[in-house]
């Protein structure tokens, strides 16, 4: 299990008992952003959450925020096992709204990228969202993901786009310029 730190962030393996925090957080309108999460789907999340850890010896992160030790958010891998797509691990990031606009979901990401390619071999990241959502697309961006493409996922209504990033466009982006 690994427990990571950021200038601003630990970002320590989800726990059980985080279980209660996601909840918490998806009872916030702004942070569903029009999605509908019933508690019984947020439990699921939940227990993926741990089960990744134990199963792939990576998954999502509690987010902490050092200067306070709150709570903030859930940010990292996640495998999305019904993504259509071959690739399924994603960089997910959720926040309370009291933490945006302050880079710290970009923060987390970048952390993710770099564990999921330096400590555990992926070969390709993805992150997924509504078509509609500008600010999870410009933290998609801002961590050097490149758009792949849009389509229809869960909900019908909704499109989504898809982003990706390549080890070796990670690795080259890593070389600092001479
Ligand atoms: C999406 C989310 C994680 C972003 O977290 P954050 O910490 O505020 O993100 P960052 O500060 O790292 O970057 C956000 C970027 O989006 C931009 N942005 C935010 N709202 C925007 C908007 N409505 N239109 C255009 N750009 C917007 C910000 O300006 C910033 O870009 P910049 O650095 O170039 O100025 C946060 O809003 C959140 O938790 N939302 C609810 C959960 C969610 O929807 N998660 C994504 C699911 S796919």
């Amino acid at each position: 299990m690994t427990t990571v730190e950021t200038d601003r962030l630990v970002l320590r393996p989800w726990r059980e008992d985080d279980g209660v925090e996601l909840q918490r957080l998806f009872s916030d309108p702004a942070v569903r952003g029009g999605r509908s999460f019933p508690p019984e789907r947020i439990a699921r999340f939940a227990e993926s959450s741990v089960r990744q850890w134990r199963v792939n010896g990576f998954g999502p992160w509690a987010a902490i925020e050092k200067s306070t030790g709150d709570w903030i958010g859930r940010i990292g891998l996640d495998q999305l096992d019904d993504w259509p797509e071959v690739d399924k691990i994603e960089i997910g990031f959720e926040l309370h709204k009291a933490w945006w606009g302050r880079g710290l979901a970009t923060e987390g990401a970048l952390t993710a990228l770099d564990f999921g390619f330096e400590q555990h071999g992926l070969e390709r990241i993805i992150s997924v969202t509504a078509a509609a959502h500008t600010a999870a697309r410009r933290v998609m961006e801002k961590a050097g993901l490149t758009y792949r493409g849009t389509r229809l996922w869960t909900n019908p209504d909704v499109p989504v786009v898809w982003y990706a990033i390549d080890r070796i466009a990670w690795k080259a982006r890593k070389i600092p310029a001479p």
